[in-house]
């Protein structure tokens, strides 16, 4: 459990880490090599253990220090993965597109991850389908066999990160020719096409949203690869210093990542600068409300969503915010009425209205991003707050706490039966 005084402003440089989303994805494809990749800028995140413990299991190798993450998958074994630790992350969904293209079979449980709505994968196996690989579903295990597949073409029917990186991951190893329409183009997406550019597959990017993969028998055995920064952590630590910043630096901060961010904040007059990737933020609340809604890049991030949330109650007028990726990550919502926000979900909408004053509560962190925004708001009271859920925060920020408290924010570690 932390104690967290809030109401104190934050100063200093903070840094931003490398990318979670970009790490699990580009794990999952360096054992392709089936030879040595070394990954640089991986943060150290329970995640990344978790995958690493799967890695353990399949008798992959590797040295995680200091953020470099040296793989050896030359020994890699067939395994079931119908173990529990897939059931731990999504990004374990990445194993069906690893494991066909290297082995031609998996059996796998369904992938886990934050459970703040309902998290199909149907459109992965409607892919590998449309591919010619045989499906047997039941309860919570898929069965893939990729040994009769033809070239194929495959429309994702709405944008989707996990989607377009498993059909990547699938298409690197089999020698035929996939085209994957309506593709993500979020930047995590784009390590992936870079990566495995960089192991041998080919890759072209016919359309903007459209691309045609031709998978190579063996590929490049000996490759290095410098993880993004946190795209999601970035504009966490921008709308803390947009928050509670006295003139706070912020290390890392990839401009392009965050463009909606940052044109939100020019609307919104929030003052920033931006030098050498190190953006300058002080705290500007008191804007004109405004109404925004979640969408795939280059729009507003529903990572992003529950911190926005936060940040937007300090507002002078009403706000709202429509979730149209997964409407039902509103968790948060209900924990900030504890403490006093005037916060609602109504209509498919979170409705904000300007705060007026907040109160010290117990609150409950219930997933990565919707604790981490709780986190915020505890900052923001002046008072003592109780936050349960760290290990979420966990899941995806490194060393979160510490980096905070050398910013100047109030948070104490308390022994607790809950957390
Ligand atoms: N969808 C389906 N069927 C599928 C796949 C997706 O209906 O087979 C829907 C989803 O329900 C959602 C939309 O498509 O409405 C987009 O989902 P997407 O596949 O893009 O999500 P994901 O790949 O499972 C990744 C990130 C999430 C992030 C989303 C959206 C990883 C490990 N996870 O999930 O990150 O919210 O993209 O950008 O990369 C987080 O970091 O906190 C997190 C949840």
């Amino acid at each position: 459990m932390l104690k967290i005084r809030g109401n104190n402003l934050l100063k200093g440089v903070i840094e931003v880490k490398g990318s979670k989303n970009s790490s699990l994805a580009l794990m999952a494809a360096s054992i392709l090599s089936r030879g040595k990749v070394k990954l640089i800028n991986v943060p150290d995140i329970v995640d990344v253990r978790v995958m690493l413990d799967i890695f353990k299991y399949l008798n992959i190798d590797y040295i995680f220090e200091h953020n470099e993450l040296f793989i050896d998958s030359s020994e890699i074994e067939y395994k079931s993965l119908m173990i529990d630790d897939v059931k731990k992350i999504r990004a374990s969904s990445y194993f069906m597109g690893s494991f066909l293209s290297l082995f031609n079979h998996v059996e796998i449980y369904n992938p886990g991850g934050c459970t703040f709505s309902e998290r199909p994968i149907d459109f992965h196996i409607n892919a590998f389908k449309e591919f010619g690989v045989i499906v047997s579903e039941s309860d919570n295990k898929i069965k893939l066999d990729s040994s009769n597949i033809h070239n194929g073409y495959y429309y994702i029917p709405k944008v989707s990160v996990g989607t377009t990186i498993d059909i990547l991951l699938f298409s690197s190893l089999h020698e035929n020719m996939f085209i994957i329409d309506n593709v993500a183009v979020e930047s995590e997406v784009e390590e992936v096409i870079k990566f495995l550019r960089l192991l041998g597959v080919e890759i072209l990017k016919i359309k903007e949203r459209t691309l045609l993969v031709k998978g190579k028998k063996a590929l490049n055995k000996d490759v290095e690869y410098n993880v993004m920064n946190d795209r999601i952590e970035a504009g966490t630590l921008a709308l803390l210093g947009a928050l509670l910043g006295d003139n706070l630096t912020i290390k890392g901060f990839n401009m392009f990542d965050n463009l909606y961010l940052l044109n939100l904040f020019n609307k919104l007059k929030v003052p920033y600068t931006i030098k050498d990737n190190n953006l300058m933020i002080s705290r500007h609340i008191d804007f004109e409300g405004v109404d925004l809604e979640t969408n795939p890049y280059p729009f507003l991030p529903t990572d992003l969503q529950p911190l926005i949330s936060v940040f937007l109650s300090f507002g002078k007028s009403k706000s709202s915010i429509k979730e149209n990726i997964y409407p039902s990550r509103i968790s948060h919502v209900f924990e900030l009425q504890k403490l006093n926000f005037n916060i609602e979900f109504n209509n498919n909408k979170i409705i904000i209205n300007p705060t007026k004053k907040l109160i010290g509560n117990k609150v409950y962190g219930k997933d990565l991003r919707g604790g981490c925004a709780l986190l915020m708001a505890s900052l923001l009271v002046d008072d003592y707050t109780y936050f349960y859920g760290i290990n979420y925060i966990e899941r995806g920020y490194e060393n979160f706490l510490s980096r905070l408290k050398n910013i100047g924010a109030l948070i104490y570690e308390e022994e607790s039966n809950f957390d």
